[in-house]
């Protein structure tokens, strides 16, 4: 079944056309990293003006590298939410328009699920398992049963990771986004030259906090202006990372699969690896936001199609939902 994919949620307006949920026929990713980048993050407003500029050519691109044409297409899938309400309206308007004008089944994805997917896609999909999703927007760790049943067994109580990597890089003058230029100047620097630590949550063992490690940062810089900003880039990481380690082995992991765009970060994945549990990982192009990963889940919610009518929801917990 060829399902053609659009992700608009953010700042990223991506489609891709992908064949039984792993075979990946074409991708077309325009990002507005550059757009944003001077106002040192998102700007709803410019973000849904721009998807709708580029909404179109990106189909058509994906449509051409696929060398297929509209009729080819046995269903759209659109994530539906969570996501930025102006973004989410440009995708899935389209996408209804599209549904509608083909007459073919229109099929509304949950992001982060879709997040969770992107490490499945072209890998063994083995459950019970771990998932942990670890994005701009989410940390969260969840119970996998099988695609579509999930369990939530613990979620960030304050900031998402991703979030307090960007904010982190923010303190430190380094542009948006923050992660990658966080993870390059750690390359350098002590992760123990500064006791950072990400909070604990009382009675809830496996929910996550990162506002009061922020904070630890913050007051260093106050504190040690003299300090290597290296040393605090690499020992904030460490910290961060380690509390996604420390839940990990807490449930005593055996399989586990990573999305969302923290996965991009080399340290997690050594880290990960370093426990010795069968672990998998998005493919580079998976793990940021990306329409693959939403036409890839699509085929597991190929029976379960809204007849067109889908609302953008900007918050939406895919494990209650789906559950
Ligand atoms: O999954 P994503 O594209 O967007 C959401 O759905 O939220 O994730 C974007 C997040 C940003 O916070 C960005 O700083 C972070 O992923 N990120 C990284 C790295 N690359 C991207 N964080 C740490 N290390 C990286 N290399
Ligand atoms: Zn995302």
């Amino acid at each position: 079944m060829i399902i053609l994919g659009i992700e608009t949620t953010c700042d990223e307006t991506s489609v891709a056309v992908v064949e039984n949920g792993d075979k990946i026929l074409s991708h077309v990713t325009c990002s507005q990293e550059q757009l944003h980048a001077i106002y040192g993050g998102v700007v709803p407003e410019l973000a849904s003006r721009r998807h709708l500029e580029l909404i179109d050519p990106t189909v058509l691109q994906a449509l051409q590298d696929a060398h297929l044409s509209f009729k080819d297409i046995e269903a759209i899938a659109v994530a539906h939410g969570p996501g930025l309400i102006g973004s989410l309206l440009v995708g899935i308007n389209y996408a209804q328009g599209l549904a509608l004008g083909l007459n073919k089944p229109l099929i509304g994805i949950n992001h982060i699920e879709a997040h969770l997917y992107a490490a499945m896609m072209g890998n063994p999909k083995v459950f019970p398992a771990v998932g942990v999703v670890v994005s701009g927007g989410h940390t969260s760790i969840i119970e996998i049963e099988e695609i579509g049943k999930y369990q939530l067994l613990g979620q960030t109580i304050d900031d998402a990771i991703g979030e307090a990597f960007d904010k982190v890089a923010k303190m430190l003058s380094l542009p948006y986004p923050g992660g990658p230029e966080i993870e390059r100047l750690a390359l350098n620097g002590d992760p123990y030259r500064f006791a950072f630590h990400a909070g604990r949550v009382k009675d809830f063992p496996l929910s996550f906090s990162f506002s009061g490690l922020k904070t630890q940062v913050l007051y260093t810089l106050r504190d040690h202006p003299g300090a290597k900003i290296e040393d605090i880039a690499a020992s904030f990481q460490r910290a961060a990372i380690d509390a996604v380690i420390e839940k990990l082995t807490r449930i005593k992991a055996t399989t586990c699969y990573l999305g969302g765009g923290v996965t991009r970060n080399n340290y997690l994945r050594a880290r990960v690896h370093a426990l010795g549990i069968s672990c998998y990982f998005p493919e580079p192009s998976l793990c940021l936001d990306n329409g693959a990963m939403i036409a890839g889940l699509a085929y597991y919610k190929r029976n379960t199609p809204q007849r067109i009518s889908l609302k953008p929801q900007t918050r939406v917990p895919f494990f209650s939902a789906y559950a």
